[in-house]
């Protein structure tokens, strides 16, 4: 049997405290690793990773997501499994707990591919998801970054000019002793975002993708950016027909974002082999890793 492999994303930008966030990211990419070790699929890894990223106030997906102008959450996410190409998405929603765990339901159980609004969310009460009130997603943290960025009269780039210099968004990507592969990606989106504005993470192959041909790869960063070069689909392109591995897929991919649209942000990606890879056009990225028996944390 295959050992297995797992990356865990919070964020990429310049970091100003990335002591913060290690303890988190620790704890998160361990617990992964634990149900992969034990027989998990790499499906049900990568949604537990990105679900205990929804919790942390810390990250902005779930509870601690940004606010938008008219100072609500909206959270976007998606997941999608290599071994099958089945994905599930949804994006703009109010009041689910775990925005990621809702993605998987409508990829299991909705015949669809994404679902938005007001219906994902009618989705997750008949899915008997968990739901909680505003004052559970909106941190004073994010209330007074939102306003902060009203001031400046700048939409912000998840934390970018109105916080702490890091753009938002979670994700995990998995190879399960199986050989499959998996990829996950959460997030509230940008700051002051016009309530509607939809970025990368709910989009498969802009901010997810999953094949077992090549890889799995979560994305961060200006998910307009995204959008307009396909960069989670381009990074497995590179691995499935230019043969490169994660880590020369992953800086390939993040070259091709700067020359087509000066796009900022990173991505990590776990082969088909197993091997993980990182890059970001931004200083830095939070990150860890669970590969050949050991975890190590990256918040640069
Ligand atoms: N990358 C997250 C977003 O742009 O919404």
């Amino acid at each position: 049997m295959m050992d297995f492999s797992l990356m865990i994303h919070g964020g990429a930008g310049a970091i100003r405290d990335p002591q913060r966030y290690e303890a988190s990211l620790r704890a998160i990419v361990e617990s992964g690793a634990n149900l992969l070790a034990a027989g998990s699929s790499a499906l049900d890894a990568v949604v537990h990773c990105v679900a205990l990223l929804e919790d942390d106030p810390l990250f902005n997906a779930g509870r601690g997501s940004v606010l938008n102008a008219d100072g609500e959450v909206l959270c976007d996410a998606s997941v999608m499994d290599g071994r099958t190409l089945k994905a599930g998405a949804v994006a703009a929603i109010r009041g689910v707990k775990n925005p990621a765990r809702l993605a998987y339901e409508v990829m299991e159980h909705s015949g669809h591919v994404l679902l938005v609004g007001e219906g994902a969310e009618r989705f997750a009460r008949a899915r008997r998801l968990a739901f909680e009130g505003e004052d559970y997603f909106k941190t004073q943290e994010r209330v007074a970054q939102l306003a902060k960025a009203k001031r400046k009269r700048e939409i912000a780039l998840d934390h970018s000019g109105a916080g702490d210099g890091k753009y938002g968004t979670v994700g995990a990507v998995a190879r399960d002793r199986n050989g499959d592969l998996a990829a996950a990606t959460s997030t509230g989106g940008v700051v002051n975002q016009l309530s509607g504005r939809v970025g990368d993470s709910p989009i498969i192959g802009a901010g997810t993708f999953a094949d077992n041909a090549s890889c799995a790869v979560s994305c961060t960063g200006v998910g307009e950016d995204f959008i307009r070069v396909s960069l989670a689909r381009t990074a497995s392109f590179f691995v499935e027909f230019r043969a490169m591995q994660a880590e020369e897929a992953a800086r390939e991919a993040i070259r091709y974002l700067v020359a087509k649209v000066n796009g900022q942000g990173g991505l990590i990606v776990v082969d088909r082999q197993g091997r993980c890879g990182q890059a970001h056009s931004t200083p830095g990225m939070l990150t860890a890793q669970f590969a050949g028996g050991v975890a190590r944390v990256d918040a640069t």
